[in-house]
């Protein structure tokens, strides 16, 4: 018994910001932009749009190129939530006119994607569920400080949205093994410090003290992240193909999350895989965190590069810290292009 992928859809907000658009507010260029990051424009929402709106709209493309209108369980990974509580899914579900099935969320920044299909694939294989929508939804410019120049052109909102069914894991789109790993040691080189019950944003008479606006602010420490995220990719990777019994030879796509194009080149090469199997849309959406693989995913699979019984290696890795991998054969499922 297996969890199969068996439909796929993506979303991203209509509002581009492109590098020169920072450039006319913010002490960068489109030049530093690129040639750092890879990055040249990404979709940000408007005022008013939630990770929810954007959560149902992939959903539901999803939902259409499976070819179902019912599930068992809607699995959300955000890191950008609607709201501190309660969790999205089952609003999303019931906006998705899903009814009353199992509903959560999870977090686990930008290798939520991964996080999440593991669980999605744990709800199957507990007999929880026969069928997963899950998503990953991101509207994380909404807590990146327009002002900072190190984090305001590197993310992007978005989602994307995967269904899961129970199958046998030697069936095209069968999901797994997985790897995952985490180092909480090192949560503060990416965060958003207040909002949560260590820094409350109000003081609400509890004795904090008053709250820096930027503490309501991502902060990030990108030079060790980088690192960290080309040794934790690589490694994860190298342990899933290692338990698939796949060597790099085996592997036709490599999608891995979208952070800085530097990294994703890295990790290719520290695995010694050629430049064309390394799928890339980091120019066009920047770092979407947890919809970031789905929506390249979806990309590649759309424009047919991407191809029933290709070979693809999945590996994500994010503020945490935490990582994870896993591989799978790509099945004949519809992908329709994220305009
Ligand atoms: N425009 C112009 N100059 C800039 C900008 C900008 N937007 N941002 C920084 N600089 C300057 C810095 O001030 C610095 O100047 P100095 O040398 O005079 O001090 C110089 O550029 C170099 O800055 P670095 O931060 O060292 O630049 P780096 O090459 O490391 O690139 C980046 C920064 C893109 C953030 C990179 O470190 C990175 O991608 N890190 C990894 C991010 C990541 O993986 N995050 C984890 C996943 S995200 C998640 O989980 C939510």
């Amino acid at each position: 018994m297996a969890a199969v992928l068996a439909g796929i859809g993506g979303f991203l907000p209509p509002r581009v910001v492109t590098n020169e658009d920072l450039s006319a507010t913010l002490d960068t260029s489109d030049e530093w932009i690129r040639t750092r990051t890879g990055i040249s424009e990404r979709r940000v929402v408007s005022g008013g749009t939630s990770t929810g709106d954007l959560a149902v709209q992939a959903g539901a493309r999803a939902l259409r190129s499976a070819g179902v209108d019912a599930v068992d369980a809607v699995v959300v990974a955000t890191t950008s939530p609607e709201r501190l509580c309660p969790a999205v899914a089952p609003e999303v579900a019931s906006r998705l006119g899903l009814g009353q099935v199992a509903a959560f969320d999870l977090t686990s920044a930008c290798s939520g994607f991964l996080y999440g299909l593991a669980a999605s694939a744990g709800l199957i294989a507990s007999g929880a569920a026969d069928t997963v929508l899950f998503i990953g939804a991101e509207a994380f410019t909404t807590l990146v400080n327009p002002q900072d120049r190190s984090t305001a052109p590197i993310f992007g909102d978005g989602a994307g949205a995967v269904v899961l069914r129970r199958g046998e894991p030697d069936e095209p789109g069968a999901l797994g093994p997985f790897d995952l790993g985490s180092d909480g040691s090192l949560a503060d080189l990416l965060a958003v410090p207040a909002g949560g019950s260590r820094q409350r944003s109000a003081d609400g008479g509890l004795g904090h003290g008053a709250v820096p606006t930027e503490d309501w602010y991502l902060r990030m420490e990108g030079r060790p992240l980088y690192q960290q995220a080309v040794e934790h990719m690589t490694q994860s990777a190298q342990a899933v193909l290692k338990h698939a019994d796949w060597s790099v030879a085996d592997v036709d796509w490599f999608v891995g999350h979208q952070a800085n194009v530097r990294i994703v080149r890295a990790v290719a090469e520290e695995l010694e895989l050629p430049e064309e199997r390394v799928a890339v849309n980091i120019d066009r959406v920047g770092n979407t965190l947890s919809a970031s693989v789905p929506l390249l995913l979806n990309d590649i699979a759309a424009r047919g590069d991407l191809r029933p019984g290709d070979r693809v290696l999945l590996s994500a890795f994010g503020a945490g810290l935490s990582w994870g991998s896993t591989v799978l054969v790509w099945p004949d499922i519809t992908a329709v292009a994220v305009n």
